[in-house]
């Protein structure tokens, strides 16, 4: 069977560094293991319009911004498919079909829709478009064919739903939709990076994030603000690591040589946090650290992102080429789809048949 990778991200605005860890890089990493014949990166415009109805400017203005940092992080476009959700109508085709094997109850109970539905107030008066978002990511899953589907923690929930569509359709059907499989990240630091202000998340609208585009300075400025233990005062007080964002960043991010590199004193981050909950280790130091070590992932990026950015005409291609690609796939997908539902009325005299 062949290994295929379907994924995306709505382009609401630019991407940071809570999706690189916990997506972006397991995707580049899956797109370079050559383990897969196709590899699909989906800009999910349609379904940022499902609670942006009434601004799109605020969709079209992210996806060049998006493309970019799919670019920057190093998604190569001679080996993955950049496409843009709305150019591919069969899609929305697949998604009106898959509705009838869902239940509104079954979408109540999803609980990545109960969260949203709570944080946009959606409560008395929920978009049906928003509602059924659920069922077109099973479209955009199962268009593909996808075996693999690279997300965050986040999106579990969607994929479990997805599963569940493919199991009824091809039980009602005959079998004919691909079963994916979730890839999450391995590292616990990384399922849910919580802000720099040590919230929950990082999100945009809290503005504690850490931008993939942001330049070296900001970055430096965001990690020196950065939450820690609000009772580790004087450098020589013992410090806790529970709840201390700069070490949950640590965790995330920090690679063994990186202390060869940037701070040749300690072996290894075990050794750096025994001394910071012993006392006598200053807040200061380990941001400094965490700021060599982010920089260090984000600064080749930034140089991608230049060069890019200096080619955008060749970036318009590479999204409308990508694209025709998918539209392509999708549609041999839809036509299994309307052949195992009886409705391609038109193929081969099917309806003198
Ligand atoms: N829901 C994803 C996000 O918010 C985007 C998305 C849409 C997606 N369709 C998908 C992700 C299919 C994986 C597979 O970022």
């Amino acid at each position: 069977m062949k290994q295929i990778i379907l994924t995306g991200d709505r382009p609401t605005g630019n991407l940071h560094v809570g999706h690189y860890v916990g997506s972006l890089a397991e995707r580049v990493k899956l797109q370079n293991s050559g383990k897969y014949d196709e590899i699909y990166i989906m800009i999910a415009d349609a379904q940022a319009l499902t609670d942006n109805a009434e601004h799109p400017e605020r969709v079209r203005q992210n996806i060049m911004k998006v493309a970019l940092d799919y670019l920057a992080v190093g998604i190569d476009p001679e080996k993955a498919n950049i496409f843009i959700q709305s150019m591919v109508p069969q899609l929305t085709e697949l998604t009106f079909y898959y509705m009838n094997l869902v239940t509104v109850s079954r979408v109540q109970r999803n609980p990545t829709v109960k969260a949203e539905i709570q944080m946009r107030n959606f409560e008395a008066s929920i978009p049906v478009g928003f509602f059924c978002y659920p069922i077109s990511q099973a479209a955009d899953i199962t268009a593909f064919n996808a075996t693999a589907v690279p997300v965050g923690e986040d999106q579990e929930p969607m994929l479990e739903q997805c599963r569940e569509i493919v199991h009824k359709f091809n039980t009602v059907y005959g079998e004919t939709l691909t079963m994916p499989q979730i890839v999450l990240p391995s590292n616990n630091a990384c399922m849910r990076l919580p802000g720099t202000d040590g919230k929950a998340k990082m999100s945009k609208s809290l503005g504690n994030c850490i931008y993939l585009a942001d330049p070296e300075e900001v970055v430096r400025e965001k990690i020196m603000s950065m939450y820690t233990d609000p009772d580790h005062i004087r450098v020589q007080d013992p410090g806790k690591l529970e709840g201390n964002t700069v070490f949950t960043y640590l965790d995330a991010f920090c690679q063994p040589e990186h202390f060869a590199e940037f701070l040749p004193d300690y072996q290894s981050l075990d050794e750096l946090k025994a001394h910071y909950q012993r006392g006598g280790l200053g807040d200061v130091k380990v941001k400094k650290f965490l700021n060599n070590v982010m920089q260090s992932l984000l600064s080749p990026m930034r140089e991608r992102r230049a060069q890019w950015e200096g080619r955008l005409p060749e970036v318009y291609e590479i999204l409308k080429k990508g694209s025709e690609i998918a539209a392509e796939t999708a549609q041999g997908t839809l036509d299994r789809v309307r052949h195992a539902m009886k409705i391609d009325y038109f193929t081969d005299n099917g309806l003198l048949k």
